[in-house]
């Protein structure tokens, strides 16, 4: 069914069900205004750790905490209805072990109401996928670029081109095998991006990767023109709300220091009419 048609969230198994079908939308989401401006459009939305970058200015997502996730998973969920809410686990919230991982994802779900909790990895993290997985937390995984991993990646570039297509597409099933019930493909060739797509069992959900993913993610932020201090290859503008926002602050500045506003109309009379 089409987010649009649609009056309860989807779940995890909806979302699974939705490979080969119709593309699955879907947009980051750190804010309860945010949310509400794009509930009826996406299938889920994504809590991302990008908020510490998109919303903090912090130079990568490493610094983001649990209890930033908590704060903005808290103000997504007060902004969803219709759409299935999935959260990020932060930088060191999962990667010692499945028993830290399922405590720090239970605390994220039973805080904010997430419907699964989305983590970074892939032949690595298996196990850990399945531990939760078993234990009634639904994964959502990310393979290719992993922001998280950004020291040892040596930057944010293009994963799997040439021989490392292999490990890619070993990191893509070994997720899908493990019970993820979809996958995010980051920066990753196109072609390499459509044969994953079709190996494996699960959505894929592609940002920087292919038309032919069974869906797509973008940074709202970015799409909307709001975050400016970088422009990803794959980012495409549906707006310039940034330069929009610039200029109306200016105008406002303008009238402040001309003592064009307030007005009349924003101005209460000494007496009530
Ligand atoms: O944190 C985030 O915004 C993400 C998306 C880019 C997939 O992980």
């Amino acid at each position: 069914m089409s987010a649009t048609a649609r009056k309860t969230a989807p779940l995890p198994d909806d979302i699974r069900a939705m490979k080969g079908g119709t593309p699955i939308v879907s947009l980051t989401a750190y804010t309860t205004p945010m949310a509400q401006m794009m509930d009826a459009q996406c299938d889920f939305v994504l809590v991302g750790d990008s908020v510490g970058m998109v919303l903090h200015g912090l130079p990568s997502t490493l610094g983001v905490t649990m209890e930033m996730m908590v704060m903005h998973g808290q103000a997504v969920a007060r902004g969803v209805r219709s759409a299935m809410m999935v959260i990020d686990m932060p930088f060191g919230s999962y990667e010692e072990g499945p028993a830290q991982a399922f405590r720090n994802a239970a605390h994220l779900m039973r805080e904010t109401g997430a419907g699964a909790v989305k983590l970074e990895g892939g032949v690595a993290m298996a196990e850990t996928i399945a531990f939760l997985v078993a234990r009634g937390i639904p994964v959502m995984a990310h393979v290719g670029l992993t922001p998280q991993s950004v020291n040892t990646l040596g930057g944010y570039t293009v994963q799997g081109r040439g021989a490392a297509g292999a490990a890619l597409m070993a990191d893509a099933q070994a997720v899908a095998q493990a019970g993820a019930f979809a996958v995010v493909l980051e920066k990753v060739p196109q072609g390499l991006a459509d044969e994953i797509t079709g190996a494996v069992p699960i959505p894929t959900i592609g940002i920087g990767a292919s038309a032919g993913c069974d869906g797509q993610i973008l940074v709202v932020d970015d799409m909307l023109g709001l975050f400016t201090a970088f422009k990803a290859k794959f980012v495409k503008r549906y707006a310039e709300l940034g330069i929009t926002g610039e200029a109306a602050i200016a105008a406002y500045a303008e009238d402040v220091r001309a003592r064009r506003f307030p007005g009349p109309e924003h101005v209460f009379a000494d007496a009530a009419p």
